[in-house]
């Protein structure tokens, strides 16, 4: 099980979550459109730093779940524009994904890049099955989803249709 790495791309860098993270990302995570299929509102700095401190343990209790959380940081103006998460059950070892990109910074294909370059270090770490829940008409994640070679279960889970791919 490798710990966490720094993620380089064609255009982003993917950086391990840190507490310290959570200053630049409190005006990425802002707009209330980002919550409109996942629910939720934007977080306070101080729900942000909490959230964030929870995060970087990086394991549930007890150890059955890694927390995996990468800031996706455009590497020309080395802006924050987005996260992209993994929770990882560990046997067997199963990946629920997941992926947001502040408004602002939509459209450019960074949710695909990456994702996908999340995806391609989870596998690599050992991850067989890889899942994302979607909302049915939540459209530009479904195509996140479709991208990244997941193709759907037709099971509905919470509202969302479950996305999945086994190795
Ligand atoms: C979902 C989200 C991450 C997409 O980010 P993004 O960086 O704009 O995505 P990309 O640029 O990589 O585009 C992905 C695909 O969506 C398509 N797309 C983008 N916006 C779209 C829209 N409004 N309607 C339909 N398709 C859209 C793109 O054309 C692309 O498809 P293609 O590869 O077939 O051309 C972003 O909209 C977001 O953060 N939304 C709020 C949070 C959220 O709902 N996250 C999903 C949780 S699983």
């Amino acid at each position: 099980m490798t710990s966490l790495e720094l993620i380089q791309t064609a255009r982003l860098f993917l950086e391990p979550l840190r507490t310290e993270h959570a200053g630049e990302m409190l005006d990425v995570l802002s707009d209330d459109r980002l919550y409109r299929f996942i629910g939720g509102q934007p977080p306070t700095y101080a729900e942000l730093v909490d959230q964030y401190t929870r995060q970087v343990v990086g394991h549930s209790a007890d150890c059955s779940e890694r927390w995996l959380n990468w800031i996706v940081r455009e590497a020309e103006t080395q802006a924050a524009t987005g996260y992209v998460q993994a929770t990882v059950d560990s046997e067997p070892a199963v990946a629920a994904v997941a992926w947001v990109i502040g408004t602002r910074h939509q459209g450019r294909g960074y949710a695909t890049e990456a994702a996908t370059a999340m995806v391609a270090w989870l596998r690599a770490d050992g991850v067989g099955r890889v899942m994302a829940d979607v909302h049915p008409e939540h459209h530009a994640s479904n195509a996140v989803a479709r991208r990244l070679g997941l193709a759907p279960t037709g099971e509905i889970v919470d509202g969302e249709l479950r996305w999945a791919y086994d190795a």
